[in-house]
């Protein structure tokens, strides 16, 4: 019989660092489930949106999120992401959703909301979430937290060659990634910052096969680990 014990695995990480596809590859190596929290909050920004909830009203996004289904579903390239029954994959990718969803995510409600259906999610371990706060708030206890972090140019740059759609110079998407961060890391429920447990990997320099390789090397530790102390 295997010793291997199914992990929890949090990797948060500013925009455009590598989380998802990190995450993605992690999850097919180890057979895993990989979930991404961010998703979450694109969604119930996607129906703030569309609702015309405005997005500093916290009590009626909290109401919101309450009346909503949102279900993530693993694929090989990312999470489906549906609304209520919808596929909303693609639309939550949107410029207009990615900041509403950065604007949402500072209420202290909204937040709650969300960690308890992550902390559902990931009740039975093997799986690996992505976001800004699953090593410090969702999974505390988690046996891998990985903070994947690189420099805000690099990461700007990433995020221009995923989606070259010509609408917003690479100038543009640094900006946005910039002010994304700056809301992240210094709103007042659960900024964005390292866990004291995690390893930071700084991917500026490295190619996504390293930071797999960093990630596999971490993970495979903590599994001889857990197999040696049952
Ligand atoms: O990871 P992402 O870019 O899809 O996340 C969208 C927004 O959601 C991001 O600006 C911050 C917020 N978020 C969060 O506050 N906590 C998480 N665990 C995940 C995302």
């Amino acid at each position: 019989m295997s010793m291997r014990k199914k992990l929890v695995i949090a990797i948060d990480g500013p925009a455009g660092a590598g989380k998802s596809t990190l995450a993605a590859r992690l999850a097919q190596k180890l057979g895993y489930i990989n979930l991404e929290s961010g998703a979450m909050y694109r969604a119930l920004a996607l129906k703030a949106l569309a609702s015309g909830v405005g997005l500093e009203d916290e009590a009626a996004l909290l109401a919101l999120a309450q009346g909503s289904r949102i279900e993530l579903q693993p694929a090989s390239d990312g999470n489906r992401v549906r609304l209520d029954g919808r596929d909303v994959s693609q639309r939550i990718r949107e410029p207009d959703v990615t900041d509403a969803a950065s604007k949402l995510s500072v209420h202290p409600g909204v937040r709650a909301w969300m960690v308890a259906r992550q902390r559902e999610m990931g009740a039975q371990g093997g799986i690996i979430m992505e976001g800004r706060d699953i090593g410090t708030k969702v999974f505390p206890d988690a046996e891998v937290k990985i903070f994947l972090d690189a420099a805000p140019e690099v990461r700007g740059d990433r995020r221009f060659r995923q989606k070259p759609d010509g609408s917003l110079p690479p100038e543009a998407v640094i900006a946005e990634l910039r002010e994304r961060d700056r809301r992240d890391r210094t709103r007042a429920a659960s900024p964005l910052v390292p866990a004291p447990d995690a390893v930071i990997i700084d991917s500026t320099d490295m190619t996504i096969d390293e930071v797999m390789a960093r990630a596999e090397a971490i993970t495979a530790a903590r599994q001889k680990q857990k197999a040696a102390t049952h």
